[in-house]
Protein backbone atom coordinates (compact mmCIF):
# COMPACT_ATOMS: atom_id res chain seq x y z
CA UNK A 1 0.00 0.00 0.00
CA UNK A 2 1.15 3.36 -0.68
CA UNK A 3 -0.51 6.57 0.37
CA UNK A 4 -0.51 9.03 -2.64
CA UNK A 5 -1.81 12.87 -2.57
CA UNK A 6 -4.82 12.74 -5.30
CA UNK A 7 -5.77 15.80 -6.28
CA UNK A 8 -9.81 15.58 -5.28
CA UNK A 9 -10.77 19.22 -6.69
CA UNK A 10 -10.15 22.44 -8.22
CA UNK A 11 -11.23 25.86 -7.80
CA UNK A 12 -9.99 29.66 -9.23
CA UNK A 13 -10.68 32.88 -8.88
CA UNK A 14 -9.90 36.10 -11.27
CA UNK A 15 -10.41 39.58 -10.82
CA UNK A 16 -13.08 41.72 -12.49
CA UNK A 17 -11.01 43.79 -14.20
CA UNK A 18 -9.09 42.86 -17.59
CA UNK A 19 -6.66 44.42 -18.73
CA UNK A 20 -5.69 44.44 -22.76
CA UNK A 21 -2.25 45.53 -24.16
CA UNK A 22 -3.97 48.29 -25.69
CA UNK A 23 -4.51 49.31 -22.26
CA UNK A 24 -1.04 49.24 -21.51
CA UNK A 25 -0.16 50.82 -24.70
CA UNK A 26 -1.94 54.11 -22.91
CA UNK A 27 0.39 54.01 -19.95
CA UNK A 28 3.60 52.98 -20.93
CA UNK A 29 6.16 53.33 -23.90
CA UNK A 30 4.41 49.44 -25.42
CA UNK A 31 2.78 48.01 -28.63
CA UNK A 32 0.21 45.05 -28.69
CA UNK A 33 2.03 43.79 -31.63
CA UNK A 34 5.39 43.95 -29.26
CA UNK A 35 3.95 42.21 -26.33
CA UNK A 36 1.70 39.27 -28.33
CA UNK A 37 5.02 38.69 -30.44
CA UNK A 38 7.02 38.34 -27.26
CA UNK A 39 5.34 36.85 -24.85
CA UNK A 40 1.99 35.79 -25.99
CA UNK A 41 0.38 37.57 -23.61
CA UNK A 42 -2.78 39.57 -24.78
CA UNK A 43 -4.89 40.55 -21.91
CA UNK A 44 -4.50 39.52 -17.74
CA UNK A 45 -6.77 40.78 -15.03
CA UNK A 46 -5.83 43.13 -12.47
CA UNK A 47 -7.55 42.97 -8.63
CA UNK A 48 -9.79 46.16 -7.70
CA UNK A 49 -8.76 48.25 -5.28
CA UNK A 50 -8.98 47.22 -1.98
CA UNK A 51 -8.85 43.89 -3.25
CA UNK A 52 -6.18 41.48 -1.83
CA UNK A 53 -3.97 38.06 -2.31
CA UNK A 54 -6.01 36.99 1.04
CA UNK A 55 -9.37 38.02 -0.98
CA UNK A 56 -8.43 35.74 -3.89
CA UNK A 57 -7.01 33.45 -1.98
CA UNK A 58 -10.43 32.80 -0.03
CA UNK A 59 -12.15 32.71 -3.26
CA UNK A 60 -10.32 30.42 -4.92
CA UNK A 61 -9.98 27.42 -2.26
CA UNK A 62 -13.63 28.29 -1.35
CA UNK A 63 -14.53 27.07 -4.95
CA UNK A 64 -12.31 23.94 -4.39
CA UNK A 65 -13.85 23.30 -1.49
CA UNK A 66 -17.38 23.18 -3.62
CA UNK A 67 -16.16 21.44 -6.35
CA UNK A 68 -15.47 18.55 -4.05
CA UNK A 69 -18.30 18.86 -2.42
CA UNK A 70 -16.16 19.03 0.89
CA UNK A 71 -16.74 21.49 3.90
CA UNK A 72 -14.63 23.51 5.87
CA UNK A 73 -14.75 20.52 8.28
CA UNK A 74 -12.55 17.93 5.47
CA UNK A 75 -10.03 20.23 5.43
CA UNK A 76 -6.24 19.83 8.11
CA UNK A 77 -4.06 21.27 6.55
CA UNK A 78 -3.68 24.61 4.27
CA UNK A 79 -0.66 25.85 2.38
CA UNK A 80 -0.51 29.21 0.07
CA UNK A 81 1.91 29.70 -2.22
CA UNK A 82 2.43 33.45 -2.73
CA UNK A 83 5.26 36.37 -2.95
CA UNK A 84 2.76 38.68 -2.08
CA UNK A 85 1.20 38.48 0.88
CA UNK A 86 -1.17 40.51 2.57
CA UNK A 87 1.21 41.10 5.42
CA UNK A 88 4.71 40.34 6.20
CA UNK A 89 3.57 38.23 8.72
CA UNK A 90 0.63 36.48 9.82
CA UNK A 91 0.91 34.52 6.75
CA UNK A 92 -2.47 34.45 4.11
CA UNK A 93 -2.77 30.78 4.79
CA UNK A 94 -4.38 32.07 8.14
CA UNK A 95 -6.90 34.63 6.61
CA UNK A 96 -7.97 31.45 4.54
CA UNK A 97 -8.08 29.15 7.84
CA UNK A 98 -10.10 31.59 9.44
CA UNK A 99 -12.15 33.01 6.31
CA UNK A 100 -13.32 29.52 5.71
CA UNK A 101 -13.70 28.26 9.42
CA UNK A 102 -11.48 25.37 9.01
CA UNK A 103 -10.17 23.93 12.15
CA UNK A 104 -6.73 24.43 13.77
CA UNK A 105 -4.19 22.77 11.77
CA UNK A 106 -0.66 23.55 10.13
CA UNK A 107 -1.34 26.58 7.98
CA UNK A 108 1.61 28.53 6.47
CA UNK A 109 3.09 30.36 3.22
CA UNK A 110 5.33 28.94 0.95
CA UNK A 111 7.22 31.55 -0.91
CA UNK A 112 9.35 29.97 -4.17
CA UNK A 113 7.84 33.29 -6.63
CA UNK A 114 6.76 31.56 -9.98
CA UNK A 115 7.81 28.12 -8.95
CA UNK A 116 5.71 27.96 -5.40
CA UNK A 117 2.92 26.25 -6.49
CA UNK A 118 5.21 23.42 -7.93
CA UNK A 119 7.47 23.78 -4.67
CA UNK A 120 3.41 24.06 -2.94
CA UNK A 121 2.59 20.30 -4.63
CA UNK A 122 6.16 18.81 -3.40
CA UNK A 123 5.38 20.37 0.30
CA UNK A 124 1.85 19.35 0.25
CA UNK A 125 2.24 15.58 -0.55
CA UNK A 126 5.21 14.90 2.24
CA UNK A 127 2.35 15.91 4.24
CA UNK A 128 -0.22 13.78 3.38
CA UNK A 129 2.02 10.88 2.37
CA UNK A 130 3.74 11.30 6.15
CA UNK A 131 0.02 10.96 7.54
CA UNK A 132 0.39 14.19 8.78
CA UNK A 133 -3.06 15.95 6.64
CA UNK A 134 -5.76 13.63 5.31
CA UNK A 135 -7.06 16.41 3.12
CA UNK A 136 -4.94 19.68 2.51
CA UNK A 137 -6.15 22.92 0.33
CA UNK A 138 -3.28 24.33 -1.68
CA UNK A 139 -3.41 27.56 -2.98
CA UNK A 140 -1.53 30.02 -5.33
CA UNK A 141 -2.54 33.04 -4.72
CA UNK A 142 -1.13 36.55 -6.07
CA UNK A 143 -1.39 39.97 -6.58
CA UNK A 144 1.53 41.23 -8.28
CA UNK A 145 0.15 44.55 -9.93
CA UNK A 146 0.46 45.50 -6.32
CA UNK A 147 4.70 44.66 -6.65
CA UNK A 148 4.98 46.16 -10.28
CA UNK A 149 6.73 49.45 -11.86
CA UNK A 150 4.01 50.96 -13.83
CA UNK A 151 6.62 52.90 -15.50
CA UNK A 152 9.24 50.08 -16.51
CA UNK A 153 7.51 48.49 -19.92
CA UNK A 154 9.97 45.52 -19.26
CA UNK A 155 7.97 44.14 -16.44
CA UNK A 156 4.34 45.83 -16.19
CA UNK A 157 3.25 44.85 -19.32
CA UNK A 158 3.78 41.09 -18.17
CA UNK A 159 2.33 40.36 -15.24
CA UNK A 160 -1.24 39.78 -13.87
CA UNK A 161 -3.44 38.89 -11.00
CA UNK A 162 -5.42 35.92 -9.51
CA UNK A 163 -5.64 32.40 -7.19
CA UNK A 164 -6.41 28.87 -8.50
CA UNK A 165 -6.42 25.97 -5.92
CA UNK A 166 -6.40 22.17 -5.29
CA UNK A 167 -7.94 20.05 -2.32
CA UNK A 168 -5.38 17.42 -2.04
CA UNK A 169 -6.40 13.97 -0.92
CA UNK A 170 -4.57 11.04 1.10
CA UNK A 171 -5.50 7.56 -0.93
CA UNK A 172 -4.22 4.86 0.15
CA UNK A 173 -5.47 2.65 -2.48
CA UNK A 174 -2.00 3.13 -4.13
CA UNK A 175 -0.05 0.04 -5.67
CA UNK A 176 3.23 1.97 -5.69
CA UNK A 177 3.54 2.46 -9.50
CA UNK A 178 2.94 4.86 -12.24
CA UNK A 179 -0.58 3.37 -12.49
CA UNK A 180 -1.52 5.16 -9.41
CA UNK A 181 -4.01 8.32 -9.21
CA UNK A 182 -2.14 11.12 -7.13
CA UNK A 183 1.47 12.45 -7.25
CA UNK A 184 3.62 10.37 -8.33
CA UNK A 185 7.12 11.73 -9.23
CA UNK A 186 8.35 15.52 -7.66
CA UNK A 187 12.17 17.16 -8.54
CA UNK A 188 12.83 20.51 -7.16
CA UNK A 189 15.80 22.97 -7.93
CA UNK A 190 17.13 26.60 -6.50
CA UNK A 191 20.07 27.93 -7.87
CA UNK A 192 21.08 30.83 -5.73
CA UNK A 193 23.79 32.22 -7.95
CA UNK A 194 20.95 33.39 -10.37
CA UNK A 195 19.20 35.49 -8.10
CA UNK A 196 20.63 38.62 -8.95
CA UNK A 197 18.48 38.37 -12.52
CA UNK A 198 14.78 38.58 -11.33
CA UNK A 199 14.05 40.35 -7.94
CA UNK A 200 12.28 43.08 -5.57
CA UNK A 201 13.67 46.01 -5.09
CA UNK A 202 12.86 46.12 -1.61
CA UNK A 203 11.93 44.09 1.25
CA UNK A 204 10.66 43.97 5.28
CA UNK A 205 14.58 43.87 6.36
CA UNK A 206 15.83 46.51 3.62
CA UNK A 207 13.81 49.03 2.35
CA UNK A 208 10.91 48.22 4.91
CA UNK A 209 8.60 48.06 1.91
CA UNK A 210 7.75 45.46 -0.84
CA UNK A 211 9.94 47.28 -3.48
CA UNK A 212 9.14 46.75 -7.53
CA UNK A 213 9.87 43.71 -9.52
CA UNK A 214 13.19 43.82 -11.73
CA UNK A 215 14.15 41.56 -14.37
CA UNK A 216 16.88 40.63 -16.67
CA UNK A 217 13.78 39.10 -18.84
CA UNK A 218 16.68 37.56 -21.58
CA UNK A 219 18.92 36.21 -19.16
CA UNK A 220 15.84 34.97 -17.31
CA UNK A 221 14.37 33.46 -20.80
CA UNK A 222 17.43 31.75 -21.23
CA UNK A 223 17.59 29.97 -18.09
CA UNK A 224 13.88 29.44 -18.66
CA UNK A 225 13.91 27.56 -21.93
CA UNK A 226 16.84 25.48 -21.18
CA UNK A 227 16.24 24.22 -17.08
CA UNK A 228 12.67 23.52 -18.36
CA UNK A 229 13.89 21.25 -20.96
CA UNK A 230 16.65 19.21 -18.88
CA UNK A 231 13.77 19.02 -15.85
CA UNK A 232 11.15 17.22 -17.95
CA UNK A 233 13.89 15.02 -19.76
CA UNK A 234 14.86 14.10 -15.85
CA UNK A 235 11.33 13.24 -15.34
CA UNK A 236 10.82 11.02 -18.03
CA UNK A 237 14.06 9.19 -17.60
CA UNK A 238 13.93 8.98 -13.89
CA UNK A 239 10.60 7.28 -14.76
CA UNK A 240 11.63 5.46 -17.81
CA UNK A 241 8.65 7.12 -19.27
CA UNK A 242 7.99 7.62 -23.14
CA UNK A 243 6.67 11.14 -23.47
CA UNK A 244 3.41 9.76 -24.95
CA UNK A 245 2.48 8.44 -21.71
CA UNK A 246 1.46 12.08 -20.55
CA UNK A 247 -1.44 13.34 -21.62
CA UNK A 248 -1.32 16.82 -20.35
CA UNK A 249 1.61 19.50 -19.95
CA UNK A 250 0.27 22.06 -17.42
CA UNK A 251 3.53 24.56 -17.40
CA UNK A 252 4.30 28.10 -15.34
CA UNK A 253 2.67 30.28 -17.48
CA UNK A 254 4.91 32.85 -18.16
CA UNK A 255 6.02 33.49 -21.97
CA UNK A 256 4.57 31.33 -25.33
CA UNK A 257 7.68 30.79 -26.51
CA UNK A 258 9.24 29.25 -23.62
CA UNK A 259 6.03 27.13 -22.68
CA UNK A 260 6.28 26.11 -26.86
CA UNK A 261 10.07 25.43 -26.30
CA UNK A 262 9.38 22.73 -23.27
CA UNK A 263 6.58 21.05 -25.21
CA UNK A 264 8.48 20.42 -28.37
CA UNK A 265 11.20 19.10 -26.31
CA UNK A 266 8.83 16.54 -25.25
CA UNK A 267 7.70 16.35 -28.97
CA UNK A 268 4.13 17.18 -27.84
CA UNK A 269 1.73 18.92 -29.62
CA UNK A 270 0.08 22.31 -28.23
CA UNK A 271 -3.27 20.81 -28.04
CA UNK A 272 -1.91 18.36 -25.14
CA UNK A 273 -0.32 22.10 -23.58
CA UNK A 274 -3.04 24.12 -21.55
CA UNK A 275 -2.51 27.84 -21.92
CA UNK A 276 -3.65 30.71 -20.19
CA UNK A 277 -0.84 32.93 -20.44
CA UNK A 278 -2.80 34.54 -23.57
CA UNK A 279 -5.61 35.66 -20.84
CA UNK A 280 -3.85 35.93 -17.34
CA UNK A 281 -0.42 37.02 -18.26
CA UNK A 282 1.99 35.78 -15.70
CA UNK A 283 0.39 35.42 -12.38
CA UNK A 284 3.41 33.60 -10.97
CA UNK A 285 2.15 31.05 -8.10
CA UNK A 286 -1.34 31.32 -9.42
CA UNK A 287 -0.57 30.44 -13.14
CA UNK A 288 -0.68 26.32 -12.88
CA UNK A 289 -3.47 26.32 -10.27
CA UNK A 290 -5.46 28.52 -12.36
CA UNK A 291 -4.74 26.66 -15.42
CA UNK A 292 -5.14 23.07 -14.47
CA UNK A 293 -8.37 24.53 -12.88
CA UNK A 294 -9.36 25.48 -16.76
CA UNK A 295 -8.60 22.34 -17.95
CA UNK A 296 -10.56 20.32 -15.44
CA UNK A 297 -13.67 22.35 -15.24
CA UNK A 298 -14.15 22.30 -18.99
CA UNK A 299 -13.54 18.69 -19.49
CA UNK A 300 -10.08 18.22 -21.26
CA UNK A 301 -8.57 16.49 -18.21
CA UNK A 302 -10.38 13.63 -16.63
CA UNK A 303 -9.50 10.97 -13.79
CA UNK A 304 -6.96 8.58 -14.77
CA UNK A 305 -5.07 10.62 -16.88
CA UNK A 306 -1.22 11.67 -16.72
CA UNK A 307 -0.20 15.26 -15.98
CA UNK A 308 3.29 16.97 -15.57
CA UNK A 309 3.13 20.41 -14.09
CA UNK A 310 6.65 22.31 -14.32
CA UNK A 311 8.04 26.20 -13.64
CA UNK A 312 10.97 28.11 -13.02
CA UNK A 313 10.84 31.59 -11.17
CA UNK A 314 13.03 33.96 -9.38
CA UNK A 315 15.96 32.08 -7.44
CA UNK A 316 15.87 30.81 -9.40
CA UNK A 317 13.58 28.32 -8.55
CA UNK A 318 12.82 25.49 -10.46
CA UNK A 319 11.17 22.55 -10.40
CA UNK A 320 8.04 19.04 -11.82
CA UNK A 321 5.83 17.46 -10.33
CA UNK A 322 4.19 14.37 -12.11
CA UNK A 323 0.64 13.11 -11.47
CA UNK A 324 -2.21 11.49 -12.32
CA UNK A 325 -5.41 13.14 -11.96
O1 LIG B 1 7.87 33.81 -14.34
C1 LIG B 1 9.21 33.96 -13.99
C2 LIG B 1 10.01 33.76 -15.14
N1 LIG B 1 9.90 34.88 -16.06
C3 LIG B 1 10.06 34.62 -17.32
O2 LIG B 1 10.15 33.47 -17.69
C4 LIG B 1 10.19 35.76 -18.27
C5 LIG B 1 11.35 35.46 -19.18
N2 LIG B 1 11.63 36.50 -20.19
C6 LIG B 1 10.79 36.73 -21.20
O3 LIG B 1 9.70 36.23 -21.26
C7 LIG B 1 11.29 37.64 -22.30
O4 LIG B 1 12.68 37.85 -22.15
C8 LIG B 1 10.59 39.03 -22.34
C9 LIG B 1 9.16 38.86 -22.83
C10 LIG B 1 10.59 39.65 -20.96
C11 LIG B 1 11.30 39.95 -23.29
O5 LIG B 1 11.44 39.39 -24.57
P1 LIG B 1 12.84 39.45 -25.34
O6 LIG B 1 12.60 38.88 -26.68
O7 LIG B 1 13.85 38.73 -24.46
O8 LIG B 1 13.12 40.99 -25.47
P2 LIG B 1 14.30 41.87 -24.85
O9 LIG B 1 14.24 41.93 -23.39
O10 LIG B 1 15.59 41.41 -25.45
O11 LIG B 1 13.96 43.28 -25.44
C12 LIG B 1 14.03 43.52 -26.84
C13 LIG B 1 13.73 44.98 -27.10
C14 LIG B 1 14.59 45.94 -26.29
O12 LIG B 1 14.91 47.03 -27.13
P3 LIG B 1 16.38 47.13 -27.81
O13 LIG B 1 17.34 47.18 -26.66
O14 LIG B 1 16.51 45.88 -28.64
O15 LIG B 1 16.28 48.38 -28.59
C15 LIG B 1 13.68 46.42 -25.20
O16 LIG B 1 14.00 47.71 -24.75
O17 LIG B 1 12.37 45.28 -26.75
C16 LIG B 1 12.34 46.43 -25.88
N3 LIG B 1 11.22 46.29 -24.96
C17 LIG B 1 9.97 46.66 -25.25
N4 LIG B 1 9.44 47.23 -26.34
C18 LIG B 1 8.11 47.46 -26.34
C19 LIG B 1 11.24 45.74 -23.71
N5 LIG B 1 10.00 45.77 -23.19
C20 LIG B 1 9.20 46.33 -24.12
C21 LIG B 1 7.82 46.61 -24.18
N6 LIG B 1 7.32 47.16 -25.29
N7 LIG B 1 6.98 46.29 -23.16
Amino acid sequence: MTIRSVIRSTGAYLPERVMTNQDLEKIVDTSDEWITQRSGIRERRIAAEGETTADMAIAAGKAALEHGGLSAADIDGVIVCTSTPNHTFPAVAVDVQAALGIAPCPAFDLQAVCSGFVYGLNVANMFVQSGQCKRLLLIGAEKFSSILDWTDRTTCVLFGDGAGAVVLEADETGQGTLDDRGILFSRLYADGRQKGILYTSGGPATTQDSGYVVMEGKEVFRHAVSNMASIVSEVLEENDLSPDRIDWLIPHQANIRIIEGTAKKLGMGMDKVVVTVDRHGNTSAASIPLALNEAVRDGRIRKGQMVLFEALGAGLTWGAVLARF
